[in-house]
């Protein structure tokens, strides 16, 4: 499969190729999504609540996403990643926004950044795509707005607020956008933002009308997902009570002292004892 480059996602929109995406915090993630053959990874700052049990995205911050992205890289090296700038790490200037996004780029290997906002950051999405970082523009719900707009709520609902939508989406296209994420809309909204744009939508609860989808790793496979029960999430494992099962039978043996049996033990024979970490990739294979 050849790898995603930025011009690839307009032309997958001309030739009408949804485009699928999910997100990834660490190595065993992203290499699943890599074999499973997504075309990019999103690095997003739902890091916070997902992976570190955060109540909303606002205290992660820009080495929390370096660290988590540079894992991905590690675990993805032939899919298009895109990393979040988190809270505040933009919307203080061109220059700031730009020394920030260039640390993510630098130090994780990551293909482009995700800003939230429209219109009101076009100046530095401008500043980014002038200085050769490709930008993914998120609009509609903004998470890292949640104090101010009062909660996860679908918008675009009123006329008004498609066509700011449509007007937030233009400008950061005319700014260099490569894509925009739609987050939590109705579907005239999409419909109305995705016919509007050159460059490709991607939707989460923004309906069939996107160019492609994104979707939260934790939630599609219920892995302890604070957002498993929303509408917009479709379920394609159950990934949390496999785990959850497995772990309790695990202290059941051990409670039961049925764990470790002769074959999980040693008898003093000559080979040495497996290396159950540091022995490299192709022995852990090996010792699957
Ligand atoms: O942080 C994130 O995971 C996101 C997706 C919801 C698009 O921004």
């Amino acid at each position: 499969m050849q790898a995603l480059t930025v011009t690839k996602w307009r032309k997958m929109k001309r030739d009408g190729i949804p485009i699928s995406m999910v997100t990834a915090y660490d190595y065993p993630s992203a290499r699943l999504a890599q074999e499973a053959g997504v075309d990019a990874i999103l690095v997003g700052d739902s890091l916070g609540n997902v992976v570190l049990g955060y109540d909303t995205t606002l205290p992660v911050t820009l080495d929390d996403m370096i660290h988590h992205a540079r894992a991905v890289r590690r675990g993805a090296p032939d899919t298009f990643v895109v990393v979040d700038m988190p809270f505040l790490t933009y919307r203080l200037g061109p220059e700031s926004t730009l020394r920030n996004a260039g640390r993510l780029m630098q130090e994780t290997g990551a293909q482009a950044v995700k800003l939230e906002g429209g219109a009101d950051i076009a100046h530095e999405v401008a500043a980014l795509t002038a200085a050769g970082i490709p930008v993914m523009g998120h609009i509609g719900l903004q998470p890292q707005s949640v104090h101010q707009v009062g909660g996860y709520r679908v918008q675009g609902r009123r006329e008004e607020d498609i066509r700011r939508l449509v007007d937030d989406a233009k400008a950061l296209e005319q700014a260099g956008a490569f894509a925009v994420v739609l987050e939590l809309m109705t579907n005239d909204a999409a419909e109305a933002v995705t016919k509007s744009l050159g460059i490709p939508t991607i939707g989460i609860g923004a309906g069939a009308g996107c160019d492609g989808q994104v979707l939260v790793f934790h939630d599609m496979i219920r892995y302890a997902s604070p957002y498993r029960s929303k509408r917009f999430v479709k379920t394609y494992a159950d990934v949390g009570t496999v785990i959850r099962e497995a772990i309790a039978a695990y202290v059941r043996d051990v409670k039961a002292r049925a764990f470790p049996g002769p074959e999980h033990s040693f008898e003093g024979e000559p080979e040495p004892a497996a290396q159950p970490y540091g022995g490299g990739e192709a022995k852990r294979d090996a010792d699957d």
